[in-house]
């Protein structure tokens, strides 16, 4: 995959501003990269096992005398454990990492929550690049400075708002990511447009093909416009007071679902949220808030490219109580004395945040969701 051109797209907040750079090849200029922000400043790197066997030689090399040292962790969600901050800090500062240093985070979602994490405490705040691997963590988690692990309670109940200095998203990492996964991550990218851009969701209707086919114009355009996007709501609300809920749309139905199936291989975050953003449609519907036909649409354009919509899509036998998503719905974040918050539709691009919703309402759509057949769509997958 090769593509010449990188744009920078600016996270506006204030003193704390930074860029996202999306192009081509950042790894191999990660170096100079950093040399032109952060001058001599010394690196320590931060990776897994996966990424590390296809990407970490480049980064070193790049960076060159400036680099510490790196540590590679386990891959998976398990990482993301005050077991795991406690070793990683232990082993940054071992690495003699000083607060004018930078550490870098090169990995997906777990590498860059738990790195940025462990730089917001680590001697009170150390600045951090996030280098994003995979397409969920490029038109997501590395941007809008969420960090954080993972307790028994919960995911991510742990963390703190810690900016990155700066986010080298290099799409040509995508060639390396595993279909699924790359799947998953595209459920964020509809999500913007579902949010809020009619046009771009249209865009991705006629011409998602070429995201999967390894095309670089088709994948870079469709990280830029999910960045600029999320660039543009952190910058209005960093800390999640207001407009940032709207990034969560799908993400309380989908949460529910993917605490139930253990935050395991049955269900990936990205897969839940597909499953979130079809049923908040589903519910919008129901409520007469969108016109009929918009939840059959949304849905049809995620199980083309193979995600799931509906429960039933979710592999193995077995299926939530409705019970049980309704406690594990109480757990969100967005609960506020006792009532939970819903991302809602008008339509197409009009999302809305409610605290209207009853408990009685969310019951009866959920009886009702269990009912609904396979979408087919894992059949259609495996005949890819
Ligand atoms: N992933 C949602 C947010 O960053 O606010």
């Amino acid at each position: 995959m090769t593509r010449t051109s990188t744009r920078k797209i600016p996270v506006a907040l204030g003193d704390r501003s930074y860029e996202v750079m999306v192009g081509s090849g950042l790894l191999a200029r990660s170096g100079q990269l950093l040399a032109d922000h952060f001058g001599r400043a010394r690196v320590a790197v931060v990776t897994d096992e996966n990424v590390a066997a296809h990407h970490l030689g480049t980064v070193i090399e790049s960076l060159g005398d400036r680099c510490r040292g790196s540590i590679v962790l386990p891959p998976g969600e398990q990482t993301k454990s005050f077991a795991r901050l406690d070793e990683l800090c232990d082993r940054l500062l071992a690495l003699g990492v000083e607060r004018g240093d930078v550490i870098v985070a090169l990995g997906g979602g777990v590498i860059g929550d738990l790195t940025g994490f462990a730089a917001a405490i680590l001697r009170r705040g150390v600045r951090f690049v996030q280098i994003p691997t995979s397409l969920l963590a490029q038109v997501d988690s590395s941007v809008g400075g969420k960090t954080g692990i993972n307790t028994a309670h919960g995911k991510n109940l742990v963390g703190a708002f810690h900016q990155p200095a700066l986010v080298l998203a290099d799409i040509d990492t995508l060639a390396t990511l595993p279909a699924r996964q790359m799947r998953a991550g595209y459920a964020e990218v509809v999500k913007y447009g579902l949010l809020g851009d009619l046009a771009f969701f249209e865009r991705l209707e006629q011409g998602w093909r070429p995201v999967f086919g390894n095309d670089p114009a088709a994948i870079a355009a469709a990280v830029e416009t999910s960045v600029a996007a999320k660039a543009a709501v952190v910058a209005r609300d960093e800390t999640e007071q207001g407009d940032r809920m709207l990034l969560n749309l799908g993400h309380t139905f989908g949460h529910a679902l993917e605490a139930w199936a253990g935050y395991s291989d049955r269900l990936l975050h990205g897969e839940a949220v597909a499953i979130g953003m079809a049923q908040a449609f589903r519910f919008s519907e129901a409520e007469g808030l969108c016109a009929p036909g918009m939840a059959e649409r949304v849905a049809r354009h995620l199980a083309d490219v193979g995600l799931p919509t509906v429960i039933a899509d979710i592999s193995g036998a077995d299926r939530p109580a409705v019970a049980t998503l309704l406690a594990l719905m109480a757990q969100d974040k967005k609960v506020r004395d006792g009532q939970m918050t819903f991302i809602l539709l008008r339509g197409i691009g009009q999302s809305f945040v409610s605290r209207d919703v009853t408990p009685d309402a969310v019951e009866k759509f959920l009886q009702r969701e269990l009912k609904l057949p396979a979408s087919g769509n894992r059949e259609r997958q495996a005949r890819r």
